[in-house]
């Protein structure tokens, strides 16, 4: 920021948090200490996402590192069981099993870009934790994961991938133990030590951090049109993906949101249903808010405190929602549907079986809604799998 002058600044920085917004939503929403933080890092990701060096860089790993492209697989035997033409996204085919290290890969060259001498995160199914360790292990960077206690417990498989990757491993315990709580301990923690670069997972949070995850996940879409082009010599009729904070999900729309023929289905991890502490379904239950740095929808009490959420996949399991998805929802260019744990391990079964394909339980969601939806329809279908079910198998759901 070059003023001396601090009416000047104030400008400068209400123009700049306006960037942030999506519609009505989004903005940077934070404590004084982080503000001059995230103008910084504002600034850098402006910069280098038109730099030629940077994207070479970050298609350099997402090619020879992360594995991509990941393949647009048609799914026969789904197919036809539901009586459409149905493709998946393999994210799951990625290196470390997810759709979360295309993230952790653009924003640790960011970090590095920065000078950054230690690299914190958050995470839920732990699969943000694995690939946040595993780019700190690749630059050689101090890492250090926080994850609520009760998903620690329930995705154990990824704690040990963390520690091994030699990241610093810290559960916390606070409010319901979850994906929300570690969120909260990393925004303390970088509050404290404002010199880390806090590598936030999803497409939430404050300004920059929704549009900076939406354009490293966007590879999924732009993949995803070329291929479906090449297969298909056309446009699918529908789109699938699972909203947690909605990185997967906005890194496939993000293909096709300006093809407005194309219907985009998002599935959130709807618990026992849509009853208030039972469910994560945000943006059925939630309300307008401003909630961990950004104004969007969050599930809270009339009082605004957020509500305790509940979902079987720990990566859906949180009250918030990233702001594009919340503007997607009023304008009425994605729908938004509640798929319950059971629907959700009906379809994690189901796909194992008929495609030998073992899909992460947050994926699962997102296929339990195509198969509500596209049931003898005839429609040309896209549904990402964000990730791989390793983590899932031996929690009992079969
Ligand atoms: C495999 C998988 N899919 C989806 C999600 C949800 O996150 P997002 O909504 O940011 O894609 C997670 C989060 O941990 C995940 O691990």
């Amino acid at each position: 920021m070059k003023s001396n002058n601090s009416n000047t600044i104030e400008i400068e920085l209400k123009k700049e948090v306006k960037k942030g917004y999506f519609g009505n939503f989004g903005g940077m929403f934070v404590p004084p200490v982080l503000e001059p933080k995230l103008l910084e890092l504002s600034d850098y990701f402006d910069k280098l996402k038109d730099d030629d060096s940077f994207n070479k860089e970050f298609h350099y790993y997402l090619k020879q590192y992360v594995g991509r492209p990941s393949p647009l697989y048609y799914a026969k035997r789904l197919s036809e069981h539901v009586g459409s033409r149905i493709y998946l996204k393999r994210e799951d085919l990625n290196h470390t099993g997810a759709h979360k290290i295309n993230n952790t890969i653009g924003q640790i060259l960011v970090a590095k870009a920065m000078g950054a001498k230690e690299i914190i995160a958050e995470t839920g199914a732990g699969q943000h934790g694995v690939a946040t360790a595993t780019a700190a292990a690749l630059f050689g960077m101090k890492c250090k994961i926080f994850m609520g206690k009760k998903d620690a417990e329930r995705q154990q498989l990824n704690e040990y991938r963390i520690r091994l990757l030699g990241s610093q491993f810290v559960t916390t315990e606070r409010g319901t133990a979850t994906l929300k709580d570690a969120v909260d301990a990393a925004l303390e923690y970088y509050v404290e030590n404002p010199n880390s670069y806090y590598l936030l997972g999803s497409a939430v949070g404050p300004h920059p951090y929704p549009t900076m995850v939406r354009t490293f996940q966007s590879i999924i879409g732009t993949e995803a049109r070329e291929q479906i082009f090449e297969q298909e010599g056309k446009l699918p009729e529908s789109i699938f993906a699972c909203v947690g904070g909605g990185s997967n999900a906005i890194g496939l729309f993000s293909g096709f949101i300006d093809d407005e023929k194309v219907r985009i289905h998002a599935a959130e991890g709807g618990g026992e249903g849509l009853i208030l502490g039972k469910t994560a379904s945000t943006l059925q239950m939630g309300i307008p808010m401003v909630f961990q740095g950004a104004y969007s929808y969050c599930i809270a009490d009339k009082e605004g405190n957020p509500i305790d959420t509940n979902s079987i996949a720990a990566g859906l399991d949180y009250p918030g929602v990233g702001p594009e998805h919340a503007d997607l929802k009023e304008k009425k260019r994605a729908d938004y549907h509640c798929v319950t744990d059971k629907e959700a391990v009906d379809a994690f079964k189901l796909l194992s079986a008929l495609e030998g394909i073992i899909p992460a339980i947050e994926s699962a969601h997102a296929v339990a809604l195509a198969l509500k939806l596209l049931k003898n329809k005839n429609e040309l279908s896209i549904i990402n799998i964000s990730g791989r079910g390793d983590k899932d198998v031996d929690r009992n759901l079969i």
